[in-house]
């Protein structure tokens, strides 16, 4: 190939990989800011030793056809054949070549964040509603799926999360606690739109607080997007306010509604021998399977 004299291919389309090219490659990943790891760099030893073997033009009817990529594709090193583009959190070469860890796929980024090697990160955090009535929490997570099931012809339907009636994310907890202390419920819930959360005591007429000063309800947004978080507090609880209490969530599309009891002790009844008390309630954050759910966040 006398072309390729001189390091590269005077006709573009044909083959780059040329010793003294990989040589450099070696050295610059490596020494520079990536810590070692056997796992990720993996991978772009093996495209070295790969590149070092295909000294041959570029035959595009040779070349492989990908199958599964979940983040598209993009061409190969050599500019020659198509390949799987990186996912969401794989390693990438920053300078947005395909060159060693690999190039990003659509809607993808390379960033670096501080500590780590640098990763692919979608550039919208937009929600989607898909056509198959999920909620995707921007559009690379939605390309996955898209990529993953081409039969479904899933397609946007708008931007947005898809309308859902609320779900309670987080319930309030059963509570005891003795006279005097102060309680306090919370619901976590999530819809689109959002929801609005009321208070009420089983058995008792009208919302709380109603005309309780000891009793008060706040809520917000959040923890996370598209959700509101409600507390109902009740200060220096009373024997009168031992009962079920209950969160109700409601939007347009629908409505929620989680149940949590209090029970208020004298100190008397404290100390009495034999008292067998409920465990502590979980705290939230023993909580783990509230955060976690894959389609709303
Ligand atoms: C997807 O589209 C193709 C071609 O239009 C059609 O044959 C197929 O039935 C569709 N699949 C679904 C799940 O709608
Ligand atoms: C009772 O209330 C106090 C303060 O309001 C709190 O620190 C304590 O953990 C509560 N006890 C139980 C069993 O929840």
């Amino acid at each position: 190939f006398p072309s390729l004299v001189g390091g590269f291919p005077s006709t573009p389309g044909h083959v780059l990989p040329v010793p003294a090219l990989g040589a450099d490659r070696i050295s610059r990943p490596v020494s520079a800011r990536t810590p070692t790891g056997p796992d990720y760099l993996q991978r772009g030893w093996q495209r070295l030793l790969e590149e070092g073997e295909s000294w041959v033009a570029c035959r595009p009817e040779e070349c492989p056809t990908p199958r599964g990529c979940l983040a598209g594709m993009v061409r190969d090193p050599c500019d020659c054949c198509w390949e799987c583009a990186n996912l969401e959190g794989q390693i990438c070469d920053l300078d947005n070549t395909n060159h060693f860890y690999g190039q990003c796929g659509d809607h993808l980024e390379c960033q670096l964040e501080a500590g780590d090697p640098p990763h692919c990160a979608c550039r919208s955090s937009q929600a989607l509603c898909g056509s198959d009535g999920r909620t995707y929490a921007q559009i690379c997570k939605f390309l996955e799926v898209f990529h993953a099931h081409p039969e479904a012809n899933l397609t946007v339907a708008h931007e947005g999360p898809c309308e859902s009636e609320p779900q309670i994310l987080s319930p309030p907890y059963d509570v005891w606690n003795v006279t005097g202390q102060d309680v306090i419920f919370g619901c976590e819930v999530f819809a689109y739109p959002m929801a609005s959360i009321e208070w009420r005591k089983e058995g008792a007429e009208g919302l709380l607080p109603g005309a309780h000063p000891h009793i008060s309800a706040q809520f917000r947004g959040g923890p996370q997007k598209y959700e509101v978080t409600g507390w109902l507090q009740i200060q220096g609880v009373r024997v009168t306010d031992e009962g079920t209490y209950r969160c109700f969530a409601r939007n347009r599309v629908g409505e929620a509604a989680a149940l949590a009891s209090l029970t208020v002790l004298t100190p008397d009844q404290l100390t009495m021998p034999g008292l067998s008390l409920p465990r502590p309630r979980p705290g939230p954050e023993d909580d783990a399977e509230s955060e976690e759910s894959e389609d709303y966040y």
